[in-house]
């Protein structure tokens, strides 16, 4: 399936770390495409090669191409007409090899070759390392080069599209996932550190645990109202009463995702001071999910986010870069509880749907901020239309916090006082 290739790269640049990383492509192609990784020695080389519905590992040993492993799995191989992120691991001291489309994840993960999988003793491990030394050290740096097929079809000129900017290394190569749930770094045990059930604080990319800390204490019903009014009650009562604030925010949105989303599609965006601009919107958002209340399949514009649930519980279902079908199949699917903290990086989380599907009502604190390295600042959350198409969505408030909070305590004190007497 290796067809004939170019025999220039169309891109060559040195590994982030010697020997080692995550090489990801964000680019379109209509035809097989192949990245080469090279060491010390040109004369050898590992292979990725992408065709049409399939991938496939193989190894140049002294200019003798042979193939390792592959697939023909349909979707397995380039997109026609889509920009899609193709992405290769290359652990040089585990010698896997991976590939994937989309997100790096487990579940994306499209092909795995192990050099040691069927070396049964330490000895025979260690005869394979030293047979493919040359191409797994940390010696030399080695080299990544992207080649294109040498004819590409009629329509194929526009594969050949500005794609510098388009290609991002990663230093680590993929191992395995990384829990959606934060834990203070205070609270690690042994236990913890063994079964990796959390993303520890310490572990945090830098603009999640700034993040993280400056939201982690907050509490929804802070301070509790001294005649016994709760805001978490307040909230309820204005969401369920025709009339009051909340329910009547939440008909005015209907239908926000455009006239075909459901009537459940909604939440409501309360926020928390002033954008600094270092975030798509305001950086800190109170959002308050109705029962059965959910969003669209959304990302966050590669920003990183912290979300903590303040009240009730909300579904997290994560989806794959580039999802276009409203309707399609969450990678993975969770339920975060009252006191539950989840984090979102430009790498990890980034595309999810939020749905409440309880019978009460959800809140959760929010926030965002960009990475440092973050020149674009997108402000805004891209999410897929009922009709399957990625409209842009700029993060508003329906209300500032403390003019909600003073409203929604006024409403339940003065109804509750008119239900009292209409009891008498
Ligand atoms: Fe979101």
């Amino acid at each position: 399936m290796a067809g004939k290739f170019n025999d220039k790269p169309t891109w060559s640049k040195p590994m982030p770390v010697h020997g080692q990383g995550i090489f990801t492509f964000n680019i379109t192609r209509n035809n097989a495409f192949m990245i080469k990784i090279t060491k010390a020695s040109a004369t050898d080389d590992i292979r990725l090669t992408v065709g049409l519905d399939s991938a496939e590992f193989g190894i140049t040993q002294n200019g003798q191409y042979s193939k390792l492993d592959g697939t023909t799995e349909t979707g397995s191989g380039y997109d026609a007409d889509k920009k899609i992120s193709y992405w290769f691991s290359y652990n040089r001291d585990s010698l896997v090899l991976k590939y994937g489309k989309g997100y790096t994840m487990e579940e994306t993960t499209e092909l795995v070759y192990d050099f040691l999988a069927g070396a049964k003793t330490s000895k025979e491990q260690e005869a394979i390392r030293e047979k493919y030394h040359g191409l797994f050290n940390a010696e030399d740096v080695g080299l990544v080069q992207l080649f294109d097929t040498a004819k590409p079809t009629a329509n194929a000129g526009s594969d050949l599209i500005d794609i510098e900017k388009s290609v991002s290394f990663r230093k680590n190569p993929f191992i395995c996932n990384l829990s959606p749930f934060v834990l203070d770094s205070k609270q690690a045990t042994l236990f913890t550190l063994d079964n990796g059930n959390y993303m520890l604080t310490g572990s945090l990319p830098p603009a999640c645990k700034e993040l993280y800390d400056n939201i982690c204490n907050t509490d929804l019903n802070w301070p509790p109202e001294v005649d016994d009014v709760l805001l978490s009650d307040a909230i309820r009562f204005s969401i369920e009463t025709k009339g009051c604030l909340l329910y009547n925010k939440l008909q005015e949105k209907t239908g926000e995702f455009g006239p075909d989303s459901g009537a459940e599609e909604t939440y409501l965006r309360v926020t928390l001071g002033h954008s600094l601009g270092n975030s798509p919107g305001i950086p800190y958002v109170l959002e308050i999910w109705p029962a059965k209340h959910y969003s669209p399949i959304h990302n966050h514009g590669n920003a990183n986010a912290v979300i903590k649930v303040l009240f009730g519980q909300i579904n997290v279902s994560l989806y794959n870069k580039q999802t276009m079908d409203p309707k399609a199949k969450p990678e993975k699917s969770f339920n975060a509880t009252k006191g539950d903290v989840t984090w979102i990086s430009r790498d990890w989380f980034q595309t999810h749907k939020l749905w409440n599907n309880t019978d009460d009502y959800c809140a959760t604190i929010q926030c965002y901020n960009f990475d440092a390295g973050d020149t674009t600042h997108w402000p805004y959350f891209d999410y897929v239309s009922e009709n399957s198409t990625i409209e842009e969505f700029l993060p508003d408030s329906d209300f500032t916090f403390q003019d909600m909070r003073r409203k929604v305590l006024e409403e339940y004190r003065n109804n509750a006082g008119r239900l009292n007497q209409s009891q008498k």
